[in-house]
């Protein structure tokens, strides 16, 4: 694999599973120094072993999004222990499957609080912490295809993922003047822990997204993680405030 991240330092967060799993391993597998990011309350073992195996470099960094204090401390520790800090993907997220009248003000604030609010904080933060340093950067903040078409049990994630991906336009406006580009990714259904009930091939779920979806499966979380690494690297130098759609057509097509 091509080492594109050589001597740089990543911040991923939500890193125990799926995506943000994919991605560490993925950044480090190209040479970063990948700083993975986990809850107080979950283990980074897995993740810390299959960055490894892959031949990379990582270590973990405790912190809970919904929490600001703990998210500041996690950054500087990140900038403390990797050196310096060239890249984050903000990736933590959950997605409670709740009925809109159902729904109640701590539902609310839990998803918000950890998709939209801890999105803005670890931005913010690590925006600073790359301006301080004085040599760019490079954030990918991963929204979802809920930013632009509804779902019937997810009213309150779409609008964060909404929120995500209006971040990543108004943070780009201020930030290129520090040499930092910021982008989303917006995938589709992806095989990991939030999209459970898809992993059995006979669900109704399942039938239904691989009928709609152009390229006819669901996707795999290695395959946003290079779509990841690539906004992150060089090869993207001129797109900052941009999302790329990694979802095999499923929202543009009306069959
Ligand atoms: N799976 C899909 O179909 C899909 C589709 C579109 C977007 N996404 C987005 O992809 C991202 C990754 O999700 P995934 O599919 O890998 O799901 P996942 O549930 O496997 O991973 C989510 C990660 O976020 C972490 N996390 C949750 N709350 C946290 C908190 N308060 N503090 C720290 N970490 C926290 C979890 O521990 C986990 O590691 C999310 O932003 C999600 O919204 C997923």
């Amino acid at each position: 694999m091509e080492r594109r991240f050589e001597g740089k330092v990543a911040l991923v967060t939500g890193t125990t599973h799926g995506i943000g799993q994919a991605t560490a391993v993925r950044l480090a597998a190209e040479g970063a120094l990948v700083a993975v990011n986990h809850r107080p309350t979950s283990d980074p073992t897995e993740t810390l072993e299959r960055v490894r195996a892959a031949g990379g470099k990582a270590f973990p960094v405790a912190a809970d999004m919904r929490n600001p204090e703990q998210v500041l401390a996690m950054v500087k520790e990140t900038a403390r222990v990797g050196g310096r800090l060239d890249y984050l993907v903000s990736n933590a997220a959950i997605n409670p499957l709740l009925k809109w009248d159902e729904i109640t003000l701590e539902d609310y604030d839990r998803i918000q609080e950890t998709n939209l609010r801890g999105t803005w904080v670890v931005c913010q933060a690590a925006a600073k912490q790359m301006i301080r340093e004085g040599h760019g950067g490079a954030i990918v903040c991963v929204s979802s295809i809920s930013a632009w078409v509804a779902a019937r049990e997810q009213t309150v994630y779409c609008a964060t993922k909404a929120g995500i991906w209006m971040l990543v336009k108004a943070l780009a406006a201020v930030l290129g003047e520090h040499g930092i580009r910021i982008n989303s990714v917006l995938p589709g259904a992806i095989l990991t822990n939030m999209s459970k009930e898809l992993l059995n091939p006979d669900a109704p779920a399942r039938k239904y997204y691989e009928t709609r979806t152009p390229l006819g499966r669901i996707g795999a979380p290695e395959e946003v993680a290079s779509v990841i690494s690539f906004l992150l690297s060089d090869d993207a130098s001129y797109m900052t405030s941009s999302e790329l759609l990694v979802d095999g057509g499923f929202i543009t097509n009306a069959e």
